[in-house]
């Protein structure tokens, strides 16, 4: 099968098409023949190294994806031929809080991913999608989607919530429509206009440009007469925590995301204690929350965004778009 392949070091320029040997499904496992792939932030970083830097080559990179199961060992049940599914990000993580072992099993690193034209999986690491979505569509939903739901449920967001989502990436859009979807109202940051007004077109309220406006976090609570935001979809990390932690309302929650802007914050920890702030990290999710985010999604036949699709030929230039912060919604590959 065809596949790009990281193999004699980190380095976009270093993604090289492959021929891979077809996988036969192993015991418990499921073959899925990939239509559509779509790319995270992450992916990004893994392929420059800046993820983890002792990561094993060679590896496949990218987690997410969707395709046909063509063949399953013999005992599998959950899965069979002809199922249109998607690989969860942590393969073991199944329900559950997660731990270290769970979360060793994340497709793109460091297990091999989705970046091939046919992958076999365990079968438990695999959900149904949906029919209304398209291949491209269903694609973006296993890290991105489930990311942003996690959030949204752990600040348990519902009608009279504000929330405010930071930029324009996968899972931000998810974050807003999700939140839209939950009833609450919500707030956007962008570094540009024209993408703010899609964002308003998407369901957001209000829309503020960071880089016009770099303190937006006082500006955010003026929008909420003064009260602050319910929950923070943090993506931005260094730069953008204290701007987060001046917008949320005492009690409410940031979710620590991504560090987009850098991992090491100086924080003003009173700002946290003295206003029980919860600061929630989020790792993407378990599968049982996946499934509950596909059934939330078909009852409002909730289409994801799509930024633009590449050809399998062109994976480098989807990266380079992703790179490119250009992009509003998600980037995907196929055919
Ligand atoms: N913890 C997890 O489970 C998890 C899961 C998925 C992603 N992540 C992380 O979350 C982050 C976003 O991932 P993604 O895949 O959604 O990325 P993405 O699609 O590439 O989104 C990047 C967007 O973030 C916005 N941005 C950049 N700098 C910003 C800033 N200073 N303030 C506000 N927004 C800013 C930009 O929006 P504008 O163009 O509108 O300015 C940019 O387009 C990454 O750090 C990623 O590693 C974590």
């Amino acid at each position: 099968v065809r596949a790009w392949q990281l193999a004699g070091g980190f380095g976009l320029e270093r993604l090289a098409p492959v021929e891979l040997p077809e996988h036969t499904p192993a015991a418990g496992e499921a073959l899925v023949r990939l239509s559509a792939i779509s790319l995270n932030y992450r992916d990004l970083l893994m392929v420059r190294g800046a993820y983890d830097p002792r990561q094993k080559l060679p590896l496949v990179p990218c987690s997410d994806g969707v395709g046909e199961v063509v063949a399953v060992a013999p005992e599998v049940t959950r899965v069979a031929p002809g199922d249109r599914v998607c690989p969860i990000f942590a393969q073991r993580w199944l329900c559950g809080e997660p731990t270290r072992e769970k979360l060793r099993s994340t497709l793109g690193g460091p297990l091999d991913g989705t970046l091939r034209e046919a992958v076999s999986l365990p079968a438990e690491g695999l959900v149904k999608v949906p029919d209304y979505l398209s291949d491209v569509e269903a694609a973006t939903l296993p890290c991105a989607a489930v990311t942003a739901w996690s959030a949204l449920k752990a600040a348990a967001v519902g009608a009279g919530d504000t929330v405010l989502v930071l930029g324009t990436g996968g899972v931000a859009l998810f974050a807003l429509q999700l939140a839209r979807l939950l009833g609450a109202r919500v707030i956007v940051t962008s570094s540009s206009d024209a993408k703010l007004e899609l964002a308003r077109e998407l369901g957001a309220a209000e829309g503020i440009n960071y880089r016009q406006l770099p303190e937006w976090g006082r500006q955010v609570r003026d929008r909420t007469a003064g009260r602050g935001v319910d929950l923070v979809v943090e993506v931005g990390g260094a730069d953008t925590l204290p701007q987060s932690l001046a917008a949320v309302r005492f009690g409410g929650t940031v979710a620590l995301v991504g560090v987009l802007t850098g991992s090491q914050a100086p924080l003003s920890l009173p700002s946290v204690f003295m206003r029980q702030v919860r600061l929630q990290g989020v790792l993407v999710g378990h599968r049982e929350s996946f499934e509950e985010l596909l059934r939330a999604l078909q009852q409002n036949q909730l289409r994801p965004v799509v930024d633009r699709v590449f050809p399998f030929a062109e994976a480098p230039q989807a990266f380079q778009r992703l790179a490119s912060g250009e992009h509003f919604g998600k980037v995907a590959i196929s055919g």
